[in-house]
């Protein structure tokens, strides 16, 4: 018999409504739309604005609609898991306020905090408990909004980001499809060149934290970029020699998506088209932990049971990984 190996089955996205674009950003800092479409390659990121909602809201409203898109009662799903670094509050888990909110009642749940691969960790855990047996269904949820620690005063960090949720359902399967394998590293040292330095233990909120603007997003860009470039490139290529990949194996790089930029110098060390490339940095900008589901979601229709594809990631941490699955459905007619 086949082994047990955990397929994704659906998926289901948020992005809401709000657009910030490049020449609103204009008018609140000293950018332009050149720099930034040269430099990033975002045109345009979507920002949650209504009062009382934030990143659960978006993870429940994703979450809604993978479960309608797959047919699936919300009291099936076993276990959540959620990769974020904007949770509502300190405490209790995004995970655990969508229980509640999506009417996931037989579930338990928790956050993963890996940044930018806060989707790849999560999935990796997620598969893991699939192909054990401990069990059938479960979602894997990437959402962040950005905007809530994002410093509009700032023009180095704020045409980055963007808000949004996106998640998909994992199932066992027997068959020749699903994830196959993984790399995932981590290097803590990297915490100096990009962290949020205040409101956890060691700096706990306070009027000087708040007046030094320390609630915000810290990132020292261009040395962040050169470890963003090689590690993703480092891990992808492992992963298609290790699984005897070519380029011409590949229907699909997905790339984290935090600078247009990155991805094409990952995409040519893997000797990959850009047509092979996921992207839609364009118009959601890096929304941390949703951007590779976001892909996903957005390609959904491009893709085809047993269609290979590499997921791969660069975030705060430093954390870094790829995946190698096959996909498991066609597209729904
Ligand atoms: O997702 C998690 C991981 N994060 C990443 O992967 C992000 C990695 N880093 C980057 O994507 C890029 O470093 C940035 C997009 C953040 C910055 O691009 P850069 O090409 O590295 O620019 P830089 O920081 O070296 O700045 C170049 C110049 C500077 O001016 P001077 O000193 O040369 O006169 C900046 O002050 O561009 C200036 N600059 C801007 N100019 C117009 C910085 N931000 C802006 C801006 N508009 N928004």
């Amino acid at each position: 018999m086949n082994k047990i190996r955990a397929a994704i089955k659906g998926i289901g996205g948020y992005v809401p409504p709000d657009i910030l674009d490049n020449f609103e950003l204009s008018r609140m800092v000293d950018t332009s739309n050149e720099w930034i479409m040269q430099r990033i390659g975002i045109k345009e990121r979507r920002i949650l604005k209504e009062k009382g909602k934030a990143t659960a809201y978006m993870g429940t409203k994703a979450i809604k609609e993978l479960l309608k898109k797959t047919n699936t009662a919300p009291e099936e799903i076993d276990f959540l898991i959620c990769g974020t670094i904007t949770p509502d509050m300190p405490f209790p888990a995004v995970a655990q306020i969508i229980c509640d909110k999506a009417g996931l009642i037989n579930a338990y749940g928790y956050d993963i905090n890996a940044a930018c691969s806060g989707f790849v960790f999560a999935l990796e855990t997620g598969r893991r408990f699939i192909e054990s047996g401990a069990c059938k269904k479960v979602v894997v949820l990437g959402a962040d909004m950005m905007s809530a620690i994002t410093n509009y005063e700032d023009r180095s960090t704020c045409p980055l980001f963007g808000d949004g949720a996106a998640a998909v359902l994992l199932e066992p399967t027997n068959e020749d499809v699903g994830i196959i394998d993984s790399i995932l590293k981590v290097d803590g040292s990297g915490a100096k060149l990009l962290h949020l330095y205040a409101g956890g233990s060691l700096h706990p909120a306070s009027y000087e934290t708040i007046d030094r603007k320390q609630h915000f997003v810290f990132q020292e860009g261009q040395n962040v970029f050169k470890f963003a470039v090689s590690k993703m490139a480092e891990v992808s290529v492992e992963i298609m020699q290790r699984n005897n990949l070519t380029h011409n194996d590949i229907k699909y790089l997905v790339p984290h998506q935090a600078n247009l930029r990155i991805i094409d110098a990952t995409a040519r060390r893997m000797e990959i088209n850009r047509d092979q490339v996921m992207i839609n940095i364009e118009k959601y900008g890096n929304t941390t932990a949703a951007t590779i589901p976001l892909c996903l979601w957005d390609f959904e229709n491009n893709l085809k049971k047993g269609d290979n594809l590499i997921l791969t990631s660069f975030g705060a941490g430093f954390t870094w990984g790829s995946i190698y699955l096959k996909w498991a459905y066609d597209p729904k007619k």
